[in-house]
């Protein structure tokens, strides 16, 4: 499940690129594929997230900065290509998205115990 969970952020940070870069071209039928794929990574995400949280008995505060911190991604991703596709400032956007998906990637990797990192 970790493995998966990893794979499905990296390809949404992937194709959070690429989508936004389609979009800024004016190329809007590849972007809105992508797009639409990029939405699909999202449940995969969530699913494995979930599932990941479902193994926990004691639910640390941590844990749940954790949860939020990864939905707090998700939403900026995606508020991110929304914006960029309708020509709307995105820096806010950018900006939160990099400070939850630190706090998400350090307290994943760095603090709680689950996962592929000893
Ligand atoms: C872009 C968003 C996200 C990023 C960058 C992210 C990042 C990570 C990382 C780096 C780990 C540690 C994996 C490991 O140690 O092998 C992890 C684990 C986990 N994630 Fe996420 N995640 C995101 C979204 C979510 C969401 C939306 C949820 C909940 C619905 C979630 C719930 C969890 C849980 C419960 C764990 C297990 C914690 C542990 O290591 O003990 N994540 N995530």
């Amino acid at each position: 499940m970790a493995h998966l969970h990893i794979t499905a952020w990296l390809i949404a940070f992937i194709l959070l690129f690429v989508v936004t870069s389609f979009y800024k071209q004016g190329k809007a039928k590849p972007g809105k594929i992508l797009h639409m794929i990029l939405r699909l990574d999202y449940l995969i995400i969530l699913f494995t997230g979930i599932s990941l949280f479902l193994q926990y008995s004691n639910i640390s505060g941590e844990l749940i900065i954790k949860v939020l911190a990864g939905l707090w991604a998700i939403a900026s991703i995606e508020m991110i290509t929304v914006k960029t596709n309708k020509d709307k400032p995105t820096k806010a956007w950018w900006i939160q998205f990099v400070i939850a998906a630190v706090i998400a990637i350090v307290l994943g990797f760095g603090r709680l115990p689950l996962g592929v990192l000893p």
